[in-house]
């Protein structure tokens, strides 16, 4: 079959990445997590002592940090100057401060022309998943998916993922949801959105495998 670009965009708690890394490894296609890109970034700045909350000092530093993924679906992998990054960029610190970075435009000017050469370079095809795929990163993309999930059903799940991590309760764990998608969907260089050409797909009422399921369908359909 031929290569088949794929991007997969909504909020968090949707079964963004359980189900864009486990599409790719059913068809044998590339993955890329660029959510962990802006959170890698966001790690960076917040062991080197910058304030994420001026942006001026981000853009300063958004080139700084070497930042390599890899895009094996079944080993997720990502690099920050050499160090895997993969355990310190999922901590409560990390996901508090990302949305500030990732809204500072050169921060996303980056991160864009990497995740576009990472996806040039993947013969196969790749799946890639985060907030702008459709819209800014790949607006040619062979297919596009936008997940969604009512409120409720997206802070069971990240608290779900969170249990025995972090003490987090289910209404901390919604109200910083809110607020990280009100800040990724207000900001101005490519908010969060769904592109006039993707795919909706309502995750609420759906198990995982039905959301994977249905994705392959949607992939194979174009293939
Ligand atoms: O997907 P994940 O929740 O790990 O993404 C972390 C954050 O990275 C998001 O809340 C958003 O601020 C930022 N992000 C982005 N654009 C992307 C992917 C993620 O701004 N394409």
């Amino acid at each position: 079959p031929a290569a088949v670009v794929v991007g997969i965009d909504g909020p968090s708690g949707t079964g963004k990445s359980s189900t864009s890394r486990a599409v790719a490894a059913k068809l044998g296609l590339r993955y890329l997590d660029t959510g962990a890109q802006y959170r890698a970034i966001t790690w960076w700045m917040l062991a080197n002592g910058i304030d994420v909350d001026d942006p001026a000092a981000v853009a300063a530093a958004a080139g700084k940090p070497d930042i390599v993924s890899g895009t094996d679906p079944a080993a997720p992998a990502i690099t920050v100057d050499g160090a895997d990054a993969s355990g310190p960029i999922r901590t409560r610190e990390v996901t508090a401060a990302v949305s500030a970075v990732s809204a500072v435009p050169a921060v996303r000017t980056r991160l864009t022309g990497l995740q576009r050469s990472i996806a040039a370079a993947a013969p196969v095809g790749i799946v890639v998943e985060g907030r702008d795929i459709g819209t800014t990163v790949l607006p040619d993309a062979d297919l596009k998916i936008f997940l969604t999930a009512s409120p409720e059903a997206r802070a069971a799940r990240r608290s779900g993922e969170l249990k025995g991590k972090e003490a987090v309760g289910l209404a901390a764990t919604a109200a910083a949801l809110a607020k990280r998608d009100a800040a990724d969907s207000g900001r101005s260089t490519s908010p969060l959105a769904k592109a006039a050409d993707a795919v909706e797909v309502d995750t609420t009422e759906l198990t995982l495998e039905q959301v994977i399921e249905c994705v392959v369908t949607l992939i194979e359909e174009k293939r």
